[in-house]
């Protein structure tokens, strides 16, 4: 079922009750595997027969899963999230309309919505152990872990966000950071694509060096991304240039944060002299990535490492 689709029928047809029911299974889902019926009741002003019908409707529209078993209860899933989440976002005056996929990704899918104001934006829905959930059927046994996947999806919202409003305000090339509820992210939209999709660039010194005054900056901000594929980086048709997906950024104290920032580096300086033919650097970009290696290597390893990218 598309998220379209669930959001023009569902979300005409349920109340605030049905989501004060999504609300209580938000709220749970650490503590149970399958939430039971009893603890949602007990947990919301409703009797068990209203609660129970409540959850049969969420169930009809797919927002929630009750697996057959010793205890009697249901499961929160990503439609489930998803509806609680643009929910509370409409409420707040952040969202008013979803529009259609802009990228989908191993861990999230991106949106284009519309502010009630009428400006775009980009809608990233985190959906962290998609690829295992495809499998999980009907049997209680593979069911473990399908909580632990949507905190896990609300706790990558929470990190991106904040990556986000350190370095936005610092100048750093990344999305400007709208709003976060529970898995969601939004932020202002950017017309441009992956690195890799680009069929030319005029002149990819200068995006390189952008690219690097950008990690740098970060780094500044105690930031570092710490996954900087090129796929995680956009372009525009002049060449301007931002750098997105923060989940996983740790801090320049974080043990393996020196490890990471190589090999967010050897990442971008390989995929650029492979695809670009950038034999060497230019003496802006050398002075910025010894300003940061100085740190972590001495000359000799430094050297190794420019020897080892560009081979
Ligand atoms: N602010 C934005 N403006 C425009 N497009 C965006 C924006 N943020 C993300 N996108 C699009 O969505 C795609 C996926 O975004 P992102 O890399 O953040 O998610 P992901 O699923 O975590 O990716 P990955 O596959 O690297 O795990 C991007 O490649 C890009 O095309
Ligand atoms: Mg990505």
């Amino acid at each position: 079922m598309s998220l379209h689709f669930l959001v023009k029928t569902a979300f005409k047809d349920l109340n605030e009750d049905h989501f004060k029911i999504l609300e209580i299974l938000v709220e749970n889902l650490e503590k149970f595997e399958v939430i039971p019926i009893e603890f949602i009741t007990e947990h919301s002003n409703f009797d068990k027969s209203s609660v129970e019908k409540l959850l049969r409707k969420l169930n009809l529209y797919k927002l929630v899963w009750a697996p057959k078993g010793k205890t009697r209860g249901y499961v929160l899933n990503y439609n489930g999230l998803d509806f609680l989440a643009l929910k509370k976002l409409v409420d707040k005056n952040i969202l008013e309309g979803l529009g259609k996929p802009i990228g989908v990704g191993k861990e999230a899918d991106v949106y284009e919505g519309f502010t009630p104001s009428g400006e775009e934006c980009a809608i990233k829905f985190f959906r962290i152990g998609r690829t295992s959930f495809r499998s999980y059927g009907k049997r209680r046994s593979t069911l473990t872990s399908i909580h632990s996947y949507l905190h896990a999806s609300i706790e990558a919202a929470r990190f991106e966000f904040q990556a986000l409003k350190i370095l936005y305000p610092r100048g750093v090339a990344v999305p400007e950071p709208i709003a976060r509820e529970k898995h969601i992210v939004v932020t202002k939209i950017f017309r441009g694509i992956e690195i890799p999709s680009a069929q030319y660039i005029n002149n990819p010194e200068k995006v390189l060096k952008e690219i690097i005054l950008n990690i740098w900056k970060a780094y500044e901000a105690n930031v570092v991304h710490s996954d900087l594929s090129v796929y995680n980086i956009l372009i525009t048709p002049t060449e301007d240039i931002l750098i997105i997906d923060w989940p996983q950024w740790v801090e320049r104290s974080h043990p393996m944060a020196f490890t990471y920032l190589k090999r967010d580096l050897k990442n971008l300086l390989r995929y650029f002299s492979k695809k670009w033919k950038i034999r060497e650097l230019s003496e802006e970009c050398r002075e910025i990535i010894e300003k940061i290696l100085k740190e972590i290597l001495n000359i000799d390893e430094y050297h190794n490492f420019l020897k080892g990218v560009f081979q």
